[in-house]
């Protein structure tokens, strides 16, 4: 197995296309996707478009969540913060969610046989999956923050890489190596590193501090989230 990091979507390999593929955005979307689904909701939609994410949740009564500029628009059900989709919130029922990178990212992917969400959350779930499918190449994809690096999704890139190599004997690409090597240097502060990114200044700029000491957990959710063939996050609990 080889394992592979955009640091950026910007930065998708024109290769591999049908290697499986794991978002990571840390910052929130992909850690609320996995906490809506630990809460028992029936599934995520990641919608690119506000518009198009209101006329969903209108149509089929889904709790409608996301962000611009950090907060949920207005009239909206929800923000992007990861631990307000709790059972009362979101259980027995469809999320929409529209957030300005994460739910990008995942539309930039385009189809593939496999995609998952990924973060520090769900790290080891999300590893072991991999590990088990054998897949030839990995791909883990950061979202980054309006088309530049985020340290956060590098950082949980990196794990996950790391612990690929550990599990399957991955070998990382130059790109995974040097994710590996942000993780390895922060690991055991990474609420500490994800305070110092942009993504992580922008969020206490906004009184939202409690939102990256909650993402910058390790393996605290342990459920793998999966996209459906028709472009919804399920969840399954790995242990
Ligand atoms: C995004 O997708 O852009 C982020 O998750 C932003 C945020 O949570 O504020």
């Amino acid at each position: 197995m080889r394992v592979d990091v955009a640091l950026t979507p910007a930065l998708l390999p024109s290769v591999a296309r049908d290697a499986p593929a794991v978002v990571i955005d840390v910052l929130r979307a992909t850690s609320t996707i996995v906490c809506a689904l630990a809460a028992g909701c029936t599934g995520v939609r990641p919608v690119a478009g506000l518009q198009d994410a209101e006329a969903l949740a209108r149509r089929s009564g889904a709790v409608l969540g996301g962000e611009r500029e950090g907060v949920a628009p207005e009239g909206w059900d929800l923000g992007n913060s990861p631990e307000s989709y709790d059972a009362a919130a979101c259980r027995g029922r469809d999320v929409v969610l529209c957030t300005t990178n994460g739910t990008a990212a995942i539309a930039a992917l385009g189809p593939r046989p496999r995609v998952l969400a990924g973060c520090l959350l769900n790290a080891e779930a999300t590893a072991r999956s991999l590990a088990d499918d054998g897949a030839e190449t990995v791909l883990l994809v950061c979202a980054g923050t309006r088309g530049r690096l985020a340290a956060d999704d590098v950082a949980a890139a990196g794990c996950l890489a790391g612990s690929l190599a550990l599990m399957a004997a991955a070998e990382p690409t130059d790109s995974a190596r040097a994710a590996i090597a942000l993780f390895d240097a922060w690991k055991h502060d990474l609420g500490g590193l994800l305070a110092r990114s942009e993504s992580g200044r922008r969020l206490q700029r906004i009184g939202l501090d409690a939102d990256i000491a909650f993402c910058a957990q390790v393996d605290r959710v342990p459920v793998l989230a999966e996209l459906d063939a028709g472009g919804v996050f399920r969840g399954r609990r790995s242990r």
